[in-house]
């Protein structure tokens, strides 16, 4: 295992038996439940797209303490801000990179993902929650709606009726109740959340890499184009990949009745 120096985040990288290696990316503003200044999504755009170039790693897990997750953007940040101050800030643009990322991250979430903390999460490919976490987009409180993805991804994810409930309210809702409406892959008991996302990051880790890239990727393709383009991308994946290594490893282990050997080629 190996740690790294950032100013708000530490890094770990797991052993994963002979297989990839998994990144464990931990928030790290406790005293402010680590609200999400521009300085820490910047370290963590460069962080993932770090990892994204590291062929030891299959997979990363994004987790905060036990009781935060994210609580928002940086509200003190933004406070005195006005709309020409803050458009021409870009605080976003880091958060465009992280939308960019090709290999699977997952958020372990324990404690409260609020506002930019839900879309955090939601920035993530999927969301392993604890029983207590507490998720929200309260921005109607401060006088703003959500402005890093929350008004599209979490309509696309849980549908226009619940979105529009949890956006026009800012109430919070459980993990539970967003694993009904489909944003959330497994809520687990909190001392089991962290574990139960590096397990699921180990276990893709173990995939052939390219194939996990291009199944994200044409998955994500889903979101912004026709059902006809969509799958016109995902034949166009499906084809590229028979060009790799893996494809006929997997295919000729399959014949000869053994575990394939994955190359990530
Ligand atoms: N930004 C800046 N500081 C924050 C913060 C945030 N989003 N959330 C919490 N903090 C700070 C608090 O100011 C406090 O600092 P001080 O000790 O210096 O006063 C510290 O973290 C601890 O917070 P609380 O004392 O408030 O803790 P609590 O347990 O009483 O309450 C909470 C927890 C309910 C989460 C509360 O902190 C809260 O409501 N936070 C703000 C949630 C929010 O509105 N998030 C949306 C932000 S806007 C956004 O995210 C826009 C976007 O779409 C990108």
């Amino acid at each position: 295992m190996e740690k790294s120096e950032f100013k708000f985040l530490t890094v770990e990288y797991i052993d994963n038996e002979s297989n990839l290696q998994v990144a464990l990316i931990r928030l790290n503003r406790p005293q402010v439940l680590n609200a999400l200044n521009t300085e820490l999504m910047c370290e963590l755009a460069y962080l993932l797209e770090k990892i994204d170039t590291n062929l030891a790693v299959g997979c990363t897990v994004i987790t905060g303490n036990e009781k935060a997750f994210a609580a928002g953007a940086d509200i003190k940040e933004m406070a005195e801000l006005n709309s020409v101050e803050i458009y021409l800030k870009d605080q976003f643009a880091c958060w465009d990179r992280i939308r960019k990322i090709k290999k699977p991250i997952i958020a372990a979430v324990n404690g409260y993902a609020l506002g930019g903390g839900c879309e955090l999460a939601m920035l993530c490919d999927m969301i392993i929650a604890s029983e207590d976490a507490k998720f929200g987009q309260p921005e109607i409180n401060l006088g703003i709606i959500p402005g890093a993805g929350g008004t599209q991804r979490l309509t696309k994810a849980i549908g226009k009726a619940k979105a529009m409930e949890m956006i026009l309210t800012g109430r919070y809702y459980t993990a539970q109740e967003l694993f009904n409406a489909g944003l959330i892959t497994r809520v687990v008991p909190a001392q089991q959340c962290l574990n139960e996302a590096i397990s699921l990051a180990k276990e893709i880790s173990q995939k052939p890499s390219i194939a996990i890239r291009l199944a994200k990727e044409s998955i994500l393709k889903s979101f912004d184009t026709t059902i006809e383009d969509g799958i016109e991308y995902e034949r166009k994946c499906f084809y590229y990949l028979f060009s790799t290594e893996d494809k006929t490893e997997g295919m000729k282990a399959f014949v000869e009745k053994r575990k394939p050997n994955w190359k990530h080629k």
